[in-house]
């Protein structure tokens, strides 16, 4: 059919046009299915979802809440099935409980947030004749990790003074993990789950350290340091040291701890994506989401083992203890006077030029650590990561949200999801990185490590995307033609296809419009066409998103989280419907035809 012909390959569809539906809107010609809803079960013995008599022993069970970042992961020896870990980043009290009061939250209600927030493992079954997705309840590998779950803190930092708590005198234990937002998968097996915005759930604190991160003097919104005095810094101050992190959880073995990587340091992690050196080490990129914030990487010192022994595993469960952290510094190449705020491109039309790791600290081998920032220890620079990068003149970025090295040329894209705040008063005025005052609909960063080698201490880098309405002459699309092109504001997750294509998840739209995911050509003559794919319901931000042959997978985020919206006025009765509550789900998009997707 003619509608299928036009676009790169992988991008062949009708391009959805902005919209305000309270629904998913696919191209023509595609299906869709929700895959698992928050509350759907995922363990033996997991209740059936009930919103008005909900417990924590059966959230605990069940399908978390706001799912965030997406992997589905092949599961060898069981054919037709997949494997699908999803993050849950927070929860919405107002949306989850009828008759919420956010001044006196019940015991109950914050259990029941504790059991929502975290990690879900469900095994899915693939449908014969479409993309359809079914949870596989009750499979072995089917686990949920919450706020109380158990992980071990590695790397150099575990075991450090500044790790020890009441209730942990080793430093290496911590009950559970929180904010988890965007995420990786590594080529050992594991993924990556990056903790974001954990200042948000600790109270009470008032030290400069604690304040660089966001964590307030006062009460927190849940209340739950009412209800666990870990998380009030009054009364145990290291708790909060022990959150900001990524995550490792091998998947395939239900009885793992996972393990928070210190060595990756510690501030509010979007996500975490690995690529492999030539001689194997793997190198983890990850943006810290904040304005005027830094983006960084992880060189490992050790080799990836390949294949799926025993001792293969063991050892690549290892790799991300041992390395250097560096943050990123960038330097444009035209003259400062030709970058006015406005997002004119300069002479040279491009908004582009050089840039340089600078190494903040070396977890060795057998302890021996080593600090490259002067005036901190080893532990300070991956407990304070975020001071260790103001110290040695990191490039204050628009909001580094995900990050992800292109598995076909070796290109990290980084995503700059917005900063209103930027050319303002006391502020850091647009440059050649973040070209725009006030930018409202942020823009994506294109880098090339020298070489080609992802462990390069320098890189050439240039904006391939920013983004708004195409008729806003304060935009870009890598330099095609803009009447082409689909309108994008405020780019966060990303994933690439099997083509190539770069895929790109909106948090935020200020277009007018509902959230939504996009495609668009990384290579070729087509770079820079962007299309987009589906659009999400009210209030929803779109997350995952996984992108396979014939198989589109989103994660619907805080569907119906409006302003004043509650159990009771609902803002979106997505997905079940009218005089039912609102769900965050993820959901599965395949062409009618069986075909594959934008062929
Ligand atoms: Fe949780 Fe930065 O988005
Ligand atoms: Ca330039
Ligand atoms: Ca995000
Ligand atoms: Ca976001």
């Amino acid at each position: 059919a003619a509608r299928y012909q036009d676009g790169a390959r992988g991008l062949r569809f009708t391009p959805v046009a902005p919209n305000t539906e309270d629904r998913v809107v696919v191209p023509e010609g595609y299906a869709q299915d929700v895959v698992i809803r928050w509350g759907d079960p995922v363990l033996r013995g997991a209740p059936a979802f009930d919103s008005e008599n909900q417990s924590a022993a059966a959230q605990a069970a069940q399908f978390g809440y706001n799912n965030d970042f997406l992997a589905l992961l092949p599961l060898q020896g069981e054919h037709g099935r997949q494997v699908l870990v999803a993050n849950h980043e927070y929860t919405d009290e107002n949306l989850m409980f009828r008759g919420y009061d956010p001044a006196n939250p019940t015991r109950e209600q914050a259990e029941i947030a504790w059991a929502a927030h975290g990690l879900s493992v469900v095994v899915v079954q693939e449908d014969r004749k479409s993309g359809k997705l079914t949870p596989v309840t009750r499979h072995p590998l089917n686990r949920r990790l919450t706020a109380i779950s158990e992980f071990e803190l590695t790397g150099p930092a575990a075991g450090s003074d500044l790790l020890k708590t009441s209730a942990d005198p080793t430093g290496t234990k911590v009950l559970g993990t929180l904010n988890n937002c965007a995420g990786g998968t590594t080529p050992w097996g594991t993924t990556l789950h990056g903790e974001e915005n954990f200042n948000q759930y600790f109270a009470n604190s008032g030290r400069p350290t604690d304040k660089r991160y966001g964590i307030g003097t006062g009460a927190t919104e849940r209340k739950w340091e009412r209800f666990d005095k870990r998380f009030d810094v009054a009364q145990e101050p290291n708790e909060v040291h022990r959150f900001g992190y990524v995550v490792e959880l091998d998947p395939y073995d239900p009885h793992s701890v996972p393990r928070k990587r210190t060595a990756l340091g510690r501030f509010k992690h979007e996500g975490a994506q690995p690529r492999l050196t030539a001689d194997g080490r793997p190198v983890v990129y990850s943006g810290d989401d904040e304005r005027f914030d830094y983006f960084y990487k992880f060189v490992s010192s050790k080799r990836m083992k390949k294949g799926n022994s025993r001792a293969a595993r063991e050892h690549n469960l290892t790799l991300l203890d041992e390395g250097t952290l560096y943050v990123a510094q960038l330097t444009g190449d035209s003259p400062a006077a030709e970058i006015d705020g406005s997002g004119k491109l300069p002479n040279d039309g491009e908004f582009d030029g050089s840039g340089v790791w600078i190494p903040l600290a070396t977890a060795g081998p057998d302890g021996k650590n080593v600090s490259h920032v002067p005036g901190m220890t080893v532990e300070e620079v991956f407990v304070f990561t975020r001071l260790a990068g103001d110290k040695v003149g990191a490039t204050k970025m628009d909001r580094p949200e995900d990050i992800e090295p292109s598995p076909r040329s070796g290109h990290v894209y980084v995503v700059l999801t917005n900063n209103t705040k930027r050319g303002t008063a006391g502020s850091a005025p647009a440059d050649e990185a973040n070209p725009r005052n006030n930018n409202k609909h942020g823009h994506i960063l294109e880098l090339a490590e020298h070489g080609d080698d992802p462990a390069a201490d320098g890189f050439a880098w240039r904006l391939f995307l920013v983004a708004g309405d195409p008729n806003d002459p304060a935009t870009y699309f890598a330099g095609f033609p803009k009447d082409k092109v689909s309108p994008i504001s405020c780019p966060d997750n990303v994933a690439f296809d099997p083509h190539g294509n770069l895929w790109i998840s909106t948090d935020g739209n200020q277009l007018g419009s509902h959230d939504g995911l996009f495609g668009v050509a990384t290579h070729g003559e087509r770079r820079g066409e962007l299309k987009q794919f589906l659009t999400v319901p009210t209030g929803a931000e779109t997350c995952g998103p996984v992108i396979q042959d014939r198989r589109v997978l989103v994660a619907v985020q805080h569907p119906g989280e409006l302003d004043g919206a509650s159990v009771e006025h609902p803002a979106s009765v997505w997905p079940d419907g009218p005089g039912k509550i609102v769900r965050p789900a993820v959901v599965a998009v395949w062409r009618e035809d069986g075909n594959g997707v934008g062929l």
